[in-house]
């Protein structure tokens, strides 16, 4: 990707005060988390059916929470790159700015982001299984690893399960109203996303429908290239660095407010 190729988003976000950026596993992938399409995908060597529906829990809770322990140990020895602390920065910069992001592993919030949306939920959240009425909807629990699998519910004793979504399930209303509330922005950027998962592939081009200037961030081309008013062929962790790299130098060229780039 040229440099030049980033100049029309350079110029909006210099000017931007409402941002929103929309992640998937793309994001991760430089600090060691496995994506889920693709050769090397978590859905190359299991099968949704198994590990990621309610039927799957229901019928194999043991087998299910074995997959997301595991995953729980991968990501307790990874650790966030380029790409999330450059958003973490952005975060703190715009007076207005959300991440709605489909990852589960928290990379985002332990790089100091401001106003993560998790649509799909965290692997580091815990849910009754049951859903009985004195447990909170979710709670965090980050032992690594569990003492006992699976996991109980402290508050009656029965079944714990993972605090994500998986596929059949709704998104909580709250997070669906929160993502919906940030398409109203000037720029929204989609980073790493093979964007066939829905609803949250469908985000983008609401935001587009609202006036936003829509970005796409990935090494390849997705079902979704098209749609976007510009697609930047290159890693997060490249691409954002460079952006960033470009706003600040910008900023202190022009004297703007991004020059005091904290
Ligand atoms: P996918 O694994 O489907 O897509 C990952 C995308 O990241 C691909 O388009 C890659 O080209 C791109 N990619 C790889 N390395 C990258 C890098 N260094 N920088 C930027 N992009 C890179 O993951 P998601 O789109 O996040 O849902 O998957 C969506 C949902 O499907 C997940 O949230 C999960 C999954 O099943 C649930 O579990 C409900």
């Amino acid at each position: 990707m040229a440099s030049e190729g980033l100049t029309p988003l350079v110029r909006r976000l210099a000017e931007a005060k409402r941002v929103t950026v929309i992640t998937g596993a793309g994001v991760s992938a430089a600090s060691g988390v496995p994506t889920f399409r693709g050769a090397d995908g978590l859905w190359s060597n299991f099968r949704v059916e198994d590990l990621a529906t309610a039927a799957a829990f229901a019928r194999d809770p043991q087998l299910v929470w074995k997959w997301y322990a595991w995953r729980r140990e991968l990501l307790a020895a990874c650790r966030p790159n380029r790409a999330h602390e450059v958003l973490a920065e952005w975060s703190r910069r715009y007076p207005k700015f959300t991440l709605i992001t489909q990852n589960v592993d928290g990379l985002h919030e332990r790089a100091g982001t401001e106003n993560v949306v998790r649509f799909h939920g965290s692997l580091w959240d815990l849910q009754c299984w049951n859903g009985c009425p004195d447990s909170p909807p979710s709670w965090r629990d980050e032992r690594v690893p569990f003492p006992e699998l699976p996991p109980r519910c402290p508050h009656c004793g029965g079944l714990a399960r993972p605090g994500v979504v998986w596929f059949g399930e709704a998104i909580d209303p709250a997070v669906l109203a929160a993502s919906l509330a940030a398409l109203d922005c000037e720029v929204c950027i989609v980073v790493g996303t093979s964007a066939v998962v829905y609803p949250a592939a469908g985000l983008v081009d609401e935001a587009r429908r609202r006036g936003a200037f829509t970005v796409e961030i990935n090494p390849e081309r997705t079902e979704a290239t098209d749609r976007f008013d510009l697609s930047l062929q290159g890693r997060a962790e490249d691409v954002l660095d460079r952006l960033d790299a470009r706003l600040r130098s910008e900023g202190s060229s022009s004297g703007n407010r991004l020059s005091s780039s904290q």
